[in-house]
């Protein structure tokens, strides 16, 4: 399949203008958030790297006024959706969207350094260069301190925590090889330690996910 062929989402998205409306976010913006509260990650900049539609920023910028968020997508369509929905929602001094490849990270020195790096569903449908990047980025532009959060699916040394998860696994090794349900031990803590960030927190989310947290060290 040729990358102008893949899809950007694995779900029919509704419209409003640029505004883009994604179901599976909507299913789990509360949980998400919950977990944002609980995690004491409401406070301070947000560095977000593939948001999609941007509902997540949004919603979570709109319930705390302590967050300023910078929204990342390799999409410009997912891009103009997420600043479209900060304005929509009047919180556009406080939320902005730009096009980046996660897998060839700029330098975000000028609007850092950030307390959180965030990136939800997004590594298990890319290649591992933009688990990579992610963590490079979060190495290099979170606070000492400051926490890297991923939400999504992960198996666990190496085996899947669900049949669902493994036949999801299956079905996108299909569409590209190059994807795939990501292993939190084996893929995704060794690239952490070596960005300097130490796993702090895995909690288990509905639907076989998890939030996991990373803490970046001093
Ligand atoms: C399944 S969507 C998840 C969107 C949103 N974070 C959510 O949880 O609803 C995956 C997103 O990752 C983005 N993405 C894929 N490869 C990327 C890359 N190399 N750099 C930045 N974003 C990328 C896609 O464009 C898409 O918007």
């Amino acid at each position: 399949m040729s990358d102008q062929k893949k899809p950007i989402a694995l779900e029919e998205r509704a419209t409003e203008g640029k505004r883009l409306m994604s179901p599976s976010a909507v299913r789990n913006l509360p949980y998400i958030m919950e977990a944002f509260q609980s995690l004491g990650l409401t406070d301070g900049k947000v560095l977000e790297i593939g948001c999609g539609t941007g509902e997540h920023a949004a919603h979570l910028v709109e319930a705390n006024a302590g967050l300023s968020w910078f929204a990342t997508d390799l999409d410009p369509a997912s891009v103009d959706s997420c600043n479209d929905w900060a304005t929509h929602l009047s919180i556009s001094d406080r939320l902005i969207a730009e096009t980046v490849d996660a897998s060839k990270p700029p330098d975000y020195s000028e609007l850092g350094p950030f307390d959180v790096v965030y990136s939800s569903n997004v590594i298990h449908i890319s290649p591992i260069t933009v688990l990579e990047g992610i963590l490079q980025t979060a190495g290099r532009e979170l606070k000492p301190q400051g926490r890297m959060a991923f939400y999504g699916p992960f198996s666990r040394n190496g085996e899947h925590t669900a049949e669902s998860n493994a036949a999801f696994d299956q079905n996108l090794k299909m569409r590209d090889p190059s994807w795939g349900v990501r292993d939190l031990d084996n893929d995704v803590v060794p690239r952490a330690i070596k960005n300097r960030l130490a796993l702090e927190t895995v909690r288990a989310m509905p639907a076989n996910n998890f939030f996991v947290v990373f803490r970046r060290e001093s």
